[in-house]
């Protein structure tokens, strides 16, 4: 049983690892942006509601991310572990995951995934990703095979609306200053620091073999 949190500043890679992760321990990767930007491609209400602060690079309001990320875990694929990719992002979010998970919420394993601020942008505004399957790529050093198509699935491959440079540098002081606190919070025995500039490979293993089999 394994309950991973993927924590790290955006562009850290959380969505590069989060496969391997899920399918070596045959977890759902839960991805609360991945959820968000489902419901902007949709026009839900909460895709309505939530564009309004991602198009900023400001964070979705605590009100709208706990609940839906407590039904989500409430659902029978999550009962033997899960892997949670952007979530907690507040000391808020936190403590409610830990008042969900009650006694289990010692075994919790937060993998901060470091990486300097400067290699931050980028990574960011040089990044594409699958509209389909939500494959991450990078003009420079991961482009796809075929441009504009996606190696795995076909999908084509796009630009993220919050990958501009004005929207990722408001991304990163919202990290720093709402996310960042987190590494203290975790900190009592809970945090595992992965060196994320290493290539992914490298810190994929680097991850599994911190957090176990
Ligand atoms: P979210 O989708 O979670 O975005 P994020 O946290 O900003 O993180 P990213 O997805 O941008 O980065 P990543 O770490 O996944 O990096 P990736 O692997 O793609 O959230 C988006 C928005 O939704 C938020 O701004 C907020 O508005 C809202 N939201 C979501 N959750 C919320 C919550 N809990 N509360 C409130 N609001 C919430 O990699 C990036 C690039 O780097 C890629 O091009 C990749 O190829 C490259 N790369 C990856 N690893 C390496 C490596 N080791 N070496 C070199 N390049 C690498
Ligand atoms: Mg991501």
């Amino acid at each position: 049983m394994k309950r991973i949190v993927l924590l790290g500043p955006p562009g850290a890679g959380k969505g590069t690892q989060a496969t391997g992760i899920s399918q070596k321990y045959g977890i759902p990767h839960i991805s609360t942006g991945d959820i968000f930007r489902a419901n902007v491609k949709e026009g839900t209400p909460l895709g309505k509601k939530a564009k309004e602060y991602m198009d900023q690079g400001l964070l979705v309001p605590d009100s709208l991310v706990c609940d839906l990320v407590e039904d989500r875990l409430s659902q029978p694929d999550c009962e033997n572990g899960y892997l949670l990719d952007g979530f907690p992002r507040t000391v808020f979010q936190a403590e409610r995951l830990d008042s969900f998970l009650g006694c289990a919420s010692s075994e919790l394993c937060v993998v901060d995934i470091e990486v300097r601020p400067e290699a931050l942008l980028p990574r960011l505004t040089g990044r594409r990703v699958c509209i389909k399957c939500g494959a991450p790529y990078h003009v420079l050093t991961k482009p796809t095979r075929v441009p504009g198509v996606c190696d795995i699935c076909g999908g084509l491959v796009v630009q993220r609306a919050d990958d501009s440079e004005e929207t990722v540098m408001n991304r990163l002081k919202v990290y720093d200053s709402s996310t960042a606190p987190l590494i203290d919070y975790y900190g009592d025995g809970r945090l595992i620091r992965i060196d994320g500039e290493k290539a992914p490979d490298e810190v994929f293993a680097d991850i599994t073999s911190a957090v176990g089999e």
